[in-house]
Parts: structure tokens; sequence; C-alpha cells
């Protein structure tokens, strides 16, 4: 079997910085560069102060101190880490396509077919290349069929190899995956390559929990899991709904079908609607490449997945514009949260862009806390969502430093994002300075509803009937 030296992974963002850091703290035999043509990025990822990596995940900083330097590299030089490697991640983003054929569903393949053409053209000896960014079923035939066009007598093998990880959580979830998938091509070659690769990760991960299978089953397996792990929470927030309706709380039915044992009871949260870069895209390129195929009732099932959930998030908008007397014009609604969820500084699809988008149009005035996000970040966030002029988005947005601040004087209070520090604030010093009647509306179920009300707010949970 192949022993795998030197590494090189394309891509320093939330997937590949954290799980190549991991590879090299469990390898410190193997030299792993990480590079990136974002040159900001590296420099970040090579800042002496450890509180400035570019992205913000627990634990994160202990493993990239422990391997950096050692076998651990982040270098923006990509075609000398691709010459130098025996084994080639791609981990580059694969966002949902903004233009052509497939705008708004199909995922933008072209940072992909730029990896596999800057790798064909440096590579002068054999190469595995293991697609870690996730990827449509069979994209891997065509990154197969660029390397091989080069005829420069490189052999390669193409792996795919998806990642699992959950942002907030990443470290753990690398530490200890529920497994690791490696598909590859059902031939000697193919085998010996994924078993390379297998001996990467047995350096801390159990081999029964390395699944092995051909490429196209590990490409659609990632789709799928993150459509599955969505609808569950559109299903939830379906339900939430009707707890509202009915009188129902949709805390003890998420308890009581979860203690099925065939149900669980994970991922069961009602939220004001899921976020992230992977849900919403990878569902979206699930419903592509069913339509291509022509499988029209199976991309309408996951659409709704989707739809289920934008509805969620203006459902919430809704609820805050209706509950404050029908208009929120120059009122002060305050956020508490950005991030798409806690324990991250990633916005990309968070809900709270969305409600602050609907409210901005109704022309409310937002402050926001989030104790990661940047003020930067916010404003690229609407700005990209190109509703309004990017100074029509400033004069509507403040953002402060400090949760009492932006809590004084508001009408309202939103939680957008579940930290767990909201709950831990002085509830009774945010009252008292508040406007009357002091309304929050928790969009993630994470306050002590009976406490806010004995001081005298007027609460509104998701899921748990109405104000
Ligand atoms: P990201 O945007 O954080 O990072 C991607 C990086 O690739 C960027 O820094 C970009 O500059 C770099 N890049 C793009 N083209 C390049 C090129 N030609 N050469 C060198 N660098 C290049 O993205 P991410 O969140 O790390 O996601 C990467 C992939 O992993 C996506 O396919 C995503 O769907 C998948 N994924 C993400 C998560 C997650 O939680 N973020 C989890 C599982 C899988
Ligand atoms: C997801 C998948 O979980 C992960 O396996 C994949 O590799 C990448 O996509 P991520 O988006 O980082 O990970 O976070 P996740 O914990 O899945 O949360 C996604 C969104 O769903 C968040 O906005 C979260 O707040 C929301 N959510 C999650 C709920 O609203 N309710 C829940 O019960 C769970």
């Amino acid at each position: 079997m192949k022993k795998i030296e030197r590494i090189c992974c394309i891509g320093a963002g939330y997937v590949g910085g954290p799980t190549m850091a991991v590879i090299a703290q469990k390898n410190p035999q193997i030299h792993v560069t990480v590079v990136d043509i974002n040159e900001a990025r590296i420099a970040a990822w090579n800042n002496a102060d450890l509180s400035k990596l570019p992205i913000y995940e627990p634990g994160l900083d202990e493993v990239v101190a422990e391997a950096r330097g050692r076998n651990l590299f982040f270098d923006t030089n990509v075609d000398k880490a691709i010459d130098e490697a025996d084994m080639i991640f791609i981990s580059v983003n694969t966002p949902t396509k903004t233009y052509g054929k497939g705008k708004g569903m199909a995922a933008d393949l072209k940072y992909i077919e730029l990896c596999a053409r800057q790798i064909a053209r440096v590579a002068k000896t054999d190469k595995i290349v293991v697609e870690k960014s996730t990827l449509p079923v069979r994209t891997a035939q065509a990154i197969k069929r660029i390397l091989d066009q080069t005829g420069n007598g490189v052999s390669y093998q193409i792996l795919s190899n998806p990642e699992f990880l959950a942002e907030g959580t990443a470290i753990q979830d690398l530490m200890n995956p529920d497994r690791v998938l490696i598909g590859g091509e059902e031939s000697d070659a193919g085998r010996e390559a994924i078993e390379a690769l297998a001996s990467v990760y047995g350096a801390w991960v159990p081999q029964e929990r390395i699944l092995r299978t051909n490429v196209w089953s590990s490409e659609l397996s990632k789709l799928t899991a993150n459509a599955f792990l969505a609808q569950r929470v559109s299903s939830i927030n379906a339900i939430s709904e009707l707890c509202e309706a009915s009188g129902a709380d949709v805390n003890e039915v998420a308890r009581a079908i979860g203690t099925d044992s065939r149900i669980g009871s994970k991922f069961l949260k009602a939220s004001v609607g899921f976020g992230g870069s992977c849900f919403q895209k990878d569902i979206l390129n699930l419903v592509y490449i069913a339509k291509t195929y022509g499988l029209d009732e199976v991309a309408d099932y996951w659409e709704q997945v989707i739809i289920m959930n934008d509805f969620q998030k203006r459902r919430f908008a809704e609820r805050i514009i209706t509950t404050l007397f029908n208009t929120v014009n120059d009122k002060k609604i305050a956020f508490l949260g950005w991030a798409f969820k806690k324990d991250t500084n990633d916005t990309r699809e968070s809900a709270a862009i969305y409600v602050a988008n609907d409210l901005m149009e109704e022309e409310a005035q937002i402050h926001v806390f989030d104790p990661k996000v940047t003020e930067q970040q916010m404003l690229t966030d609407l700005d990209y969502l190109n509703t309004r002029s990017s100074g029509a988005n400033r004069k509507h947005l403040t953002v402060h430093q400090d949760p009492y601040t932006t809590l004084e004087n508001a009408h309202g209070i939103a939680v957008l994002t579940e930290w767990d520090e909201f709950k831990t604030y002085d509830w009774q010093r945010i009252y008292d300075k508040m406007q009357k009647p002091a309304f929050v509306f928790d969009g993630r179920n994470i306050l002590d509803r009976k406490q806010l009300e004995e001081i005298g707010f007027e609460v509104y949970s998701i899921g748990k009937g109405s104000l």
C-alpha cells in the first residue's frame, strides 16, 4: 500500500483549515500544506496570535498551536504544494450558481474545475486526488477526464471523501466522527488509494468507522445526509406553527416523538429557520440533479424543505411586525445574534440576514449584538441581498459591542442565534430600560419564558402558543 508522506489541501476555509489541522496533529510524520489564493486568509492562519485565526471554532487554536510549523503549513504557493504532494485534497467552495444554466439551483463547479486544471498542469508524479468539497454525483468523472487529458504520463486516482463536520463543533466532530466515508474506483488501484487515505484517518479513527463505497455512492451520500438533516428541521418547524395555532408546545412534542428510537432526539429543535453554507445549497443541488434526470416528483419533494424554511424566516419577521401594532417604522428592534448558529463566526445564509431584511423593508432600525460577528460582515451580508443600496443598509443597521446598549430603549428584542451567554443576561435590568410594552421574540427557544413573563415581558417563543 502506498504510504502518504506529503498532503496538499487546496482551500483553507471552514473545512480545509480544521480538517487538515486535525490530520496533521494526528499524523506528525505527514507533511501537510494548506494552500489558498486568498492571501489575507493564509496570513490569518499564520498569525502568531491564535485568537486571530480566520475562523472561530472551539478548540481549533490548540490543535493549530500543536501542529503549525511542525508538520502543518499554510501557504499561497499552490503550484509548489501540488507538485510536492502525493495526496491532494480539494476543499474549495462550491456555491450555488448565480448565473446561466442552473442559476439559483446547481452547484457552481468553476473552482473545482480550476483546481483540476491546475493539478493537471503542475503534476509530474502520480497523485491521489481527494474530493473533500461537497459535489454533485458524478463530478469525479469530470475531474478524471480533465486530469487524464494532459498525457504527461502521470496517473491519478480520484477519491470522494465528503466532510460531515458541523460548524461550532468541528474539532469535536473531526476527533470523534460517527463515520469517515471514502468512495473510490472499483479496481485494484482504486482500492489501494482508498486504503492509503484510510490509513491517514486510521491514526485516530477506528477502522470499523471508515466506510468504503464506490465513488458515486459517496458523492450522493453527502447531499443526502444534509437533505435528511435539514428535512428534520423543516418538519419540526412546520409543526411549530401548528403548535402555536393549537396550544401544543413544540418542545414537548419534540421530546415525545424524539424518545421513539426510530425517530431519535437530535435535530428536532424548532427555530427561526436553518442557515449555514450547506443545507440550502446542497438541497438545491439535489433538486437540480433530480430534475436533470427527469425525476420531477423527487425534486419537488426535497424542494419543499427549502420552501418551508423560507416561510419560517418570513413568518418570524411578520410576527414581529404584527405584534408591534402592525408597524415597525423607525422602531428599534434589537437582535441578539447574527451567526447562523452558536459557537461560530460564520453568517452564511443565517436567518438573521433575512429577518433583518424583511424588517428593514418596513423601515425598522435594527440594532445587533453578536459575540463573534463583525459589523463589516453583517453589512456585507445585507448588501449581498441587493434589496436596497448599501447606504440604506447602513442607515438601518447599528452594530454594538455591548449587549445592554443594544437592548436599551428597544421596542422589541429578537433572539436569532442560540449563544449561551444570552441566557445569563440580567433580564430585569434589560426590562427596566426598554420601551413598554416590552416584547421578546425568542427565535431559538433558549430564554426562560416564565421568568421573563414574571418580570413583565410579553414573550413570543417559536411553537409555544401566541402572545
Ligand atoms: P470556504 O469558502 O470557507 O473555503 C473555501 C476556500 O477555497 C476559500 O478560502 C477560497 O479562497 C479557496 N479557493 C477557491 N478556489 C481556489 C483555488 N482555485 N485555489 C486555491 N484556493 C481556492 O468554504 P468551506 O465552508 O470550507 O467549504 C468548502 C467545501 O466543503 C464546500 O464544498 C462545502 O459545501 C463543503 N462543506 C462545508 C462544510 C461547512 O460546515 N462549512 C461542511 C461540510 C462540507
Ligand atoms: C451541517 C451538517 O450538520 C454537517 O454534517 C455538514 O457537514 C455541514 O452542514 P452546519 O451547517 O455547520 O452543518 O450546522 P448544523 O448544526 O447542521 O446546523 C445547521 C442549521 O440548522 C443551523 O442554522 C442550526 O441552528 C439549524 N438547526 C439545527 C435547527 O434549527 N434545529 C436543529 O434541531 C438543528
